[in-house]
């Protein structure tokens, strides 16, 4: 991704910087224009440390606009693996509630969150199977022996029945305060 993001912004390359970075941890990064997310915030365990960390890169009056799973996503889908024997909380899907106040908490303002339900129909059979493998159900199927790997599927796959994952989407909007973080 870092790659392909280089090559992409290679017209911009006097405007812009391209880094490999851990969100849990200070950015290494001086002031910034916007903070752009999607499909990340969720695999951050510690909201409060995360939206500190962009908050002290983020300019006074920049924007953030980010997209993550929210309160509910995949509820079907971890029930169906949870059923099969494998209980993993490997991900954050915060509250709208909750997440505006850690934005406020951090220096954020004209926070705006809100959840968006996503249910996303997929081909049924083999596409169905290799998304479940490679995306939802990844940090599930790393719990166990690879011989376990293929009838913990099958069995996910028959609880879930029709081919539709139930995403739920938290969607962030909000601005960097004027005058500094509050105390
Ligand atoms: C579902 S992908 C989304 C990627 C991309 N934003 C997109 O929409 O195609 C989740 C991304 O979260 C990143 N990620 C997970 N934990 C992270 C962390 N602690 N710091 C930075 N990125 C992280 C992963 O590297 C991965 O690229």
């Amino acid at each position: 991704m870092v790659t392909e993001a280089q090559r992409r912004l290679a017209p911009y390359a006097s405007r812009t910087a391209v880094l490999c970075a851990d969100l849990t941890k200070p950015l290494p990064l001086r002031s910034v224009d916007g903070v752009f997310s999607t499909a990340t915030f969720h695999w951050i365990h510690d909201h409060e440390a995360l939206f500190a960390h962009l908050a002290a890169v983020l300019r006074p009056g920049g924007q953030l606009v980010a997209q993550c799973g929210g309160a509910g996503n995949i509820a079907r889908v971890h029930a169906a693996a949870k059923a099969a024997g494998v209980d993993l909380e490997a991900t954050h899907f915060a509250a709208p509630a909750r997440t505006k106040q850690r934005l406020e908490a951090a220096g954020f303002v004209a926070v705006r969150c809100w959840l968006q339900p996503e249910p996303t129909p997929l081909e049924p059979g083999e596409p169905f199977e290799t998304y479940l493998r490679t995306v939802c159900l990844r940090p599930h199927l790393e719990q166990l022996a690879p011989s376990e790997q293929p009838a913990f599927l099958r069995n996910v796959m028959e609880q879930l029945g029709e081919p539709v994952i139930d995403y739920v989407r938290l969607n962030i909007t909000a601005r960097r305060s004027e005058i500094g973080r509050e105390a």
